[in-house]
């Protein structure tokens, strides 16, 4: 908790009432959508400017206080957690979308920026801000830029660095970083811009982003397809998409459909079951693509990849087949999944998803795994349920005890342990899956860099 004089110093930087101290305040702020730690947050200062943040890093430093960075908190590593008495930054307040260029289609955001909101402003602009996932509607920008937020069409647009054209950050030792001034091109020394983008609020707050928007999508077909085998399904992935262009090629399976199912009240989409579905959006702009989608659908059910499928007939019946997949998270919630968020490159994916299924098959005998994700990015979320009468403690224990061997695979295939939702508090014991011990020394060198004191986000990521 703070002391009577770090509060003292506080308050000269920050009116009273944007200073929260409160036992419920602080346990809202201090946790994103993990549910494995304490909140422990000694104060939510909520800053409405840079000079602002400049000045809470500024005295953060002066009083050795961790700082955590916070945006919509829909984080599933743990990355946004104060549990050690830091003061969260929320910069929710900071929330102006402006600075709009027509002709660069960027837009300048402040980090509080709701990604729906961008996603609005770009529409009623005859543009597209492509970066999607089920959190849109409170995740924040300057959250998506920490994180390098994924979702569900990066398979078409890739993850939220591909937009970022410019950021204003606040490094941990209290500079102000314009970083790449939106140009197209800048190739005038280090881009550190790709280093904030993903740290994890490490280095420093993003406080402001210029971000490029597109051209809006064509008209799309969704349709949800039936497989008996997991193992045929990159011989669909390669079907449809030597065929036409893909938005979204996402997968789930049946144990996953029964729990979005239960969550929604709602209705199977086909009229049997089936060990795994495949969620697909095209681009079908003409009648020959809608042909093709057609035609590579048949081949698929005479190759017996597929035994069944349901087309959209309407932008109604699309929604809810993407609110079986979108939905998926949000209904596992009460669980408490052990969340696994791994990929690998697709070429690998085959032999990877067959080992894989072996030592799930083996080392979770006990309990319900469910797979679903971004299966055309690589990016497999395997999520193992807590049964209610497991204690939280004991079942993650349980997990962790044996999910080393997903690991010790993911690093045979030389994948990724966390494809998209970050590292955090949660998977930073497993860093090393992925990136070398030198790689490691380096990351902790820049980070010494940017913040010298250790003040920005303390503990997560790197330990
Ligand atoms: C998703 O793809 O649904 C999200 O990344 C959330 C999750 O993995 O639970
Ligand atoms: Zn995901």
């Amino acid at each position: 908790m703070l002391t009577a004089s770090q509060l003292t110093s506080l308050q000269a930087i920050l009116p009273a009432d944007r200073i929260h101290l409160d036992a419920e305040t602080c346990e809202r702020y201090g946790q994103d959508w993990t549910r494995y730690t304490t909140p422990r947050a000694a104060a939510i200062v909520f800053p409405m400017g840079i000079e602002e943040v400049q000045a809470v890093v500024r005295w953060a430093n002066a009083q050795g206080v961790g700082i955590v960075p916070s945006g919509g908190r829909t984080g599933l590593s743990g990355g946004a957690v104060a549990a050690q008495g830091e003061v969260v930054v929320s910069l929710e307040r900071m929330n102006r979308i402006d600075g709009f260029d027509p002709l660069a289609r960027t837009v300048r955001c402040q980090a509080g920026v709701i990604t729906a909101a961008l996603q609005q402003f770009a529409a009623d602009h005859g543009l597209y801000y492509p970066v999607d996932f089920a959190s849109s509607g409170s995740s924040q920008i300057g959250g998506n830029i920490a994180t390098n937020a994924g979702g569900i069409r990066v398979v078409r647009y890739g993850m939220t660095r591909e937009w970022v054209a410019g950021l204003t950050a606040v490094s941990g030792s209290g500079e102000v970083l314009e970083c790449n001034l939106g140009l197209a091109k800048n190739n005038a020394g280090y881009d550190f811009r790709h280093l904030f983008i993903g740290s994890e609020g490490t280095l420093g707050l993003v406080v402001e982003a210029t971000m490029r928007l597109t051209d809006l999508p064509p008209a799309t077909t969704v349709l949800l397809l039936a497989l008996p085998r997991l193992a045929d399904i990159m011989a669909v992935f390669h079907a449809f998409r030597s065929a036409l262009t893909l938005q979204a090629f996402e997968f789930f399976s049946d144990l996953a459909l029964t729990h979005v199912l239960a969550a929604q009240q709602a209705t199977a989409p086909l009229a049997e079951r089936q060990p795994f579905y495949v969620l697909l959006e095209l681009e079908t702009a003409v009648q020959s693509q809608e042909e093709a989608v057609l035609q590579v659908f048949s081949a698929c059910l005479e190759q017996g990849w597929v035994c069944d499928g349901v087309i959209a007939q309407s932008q109604q019946q699309a929604k809810s087949l993407w609110r079986l997949r979108e939905g998926i998270s949000a209904a596992i919630t009460p669980y408490t999944p052990y969340k696994n968020d791994i990929s690998v490159v697709l070429s690998r994916l085959p032999q990877f998803v067959a080992r894989l299924q072996g030592v799930l098959a083996r080392d979770y005998p006990d309990f319900e795994v469910l797979w679903y994700g971004h299966i055309g990015d690589g990016n497999l979320h395997i999520n193992v349920l807590k049964p209610a009468s497991w204690a939280l403690e004991d079942f993650r224990h349980a997990c962790e005890q044996v999910n080393g061997q997903v690991f010790a695979l993911v690093a045979e295939f030389a994948g990724s342990m966390s494809a998209e939702h970050g590292v955090g508090l949660l998977k930073r014991d497993y860093l090393g899956v992925t990136r070398s011990a030198e790689e490691i020394a380096l990351m902790r060198g820049v980070k010494a860099v940017f913040d010298p004191n250790c003040i920005m986000n303390p503990g997560k990521l790197l330990a």
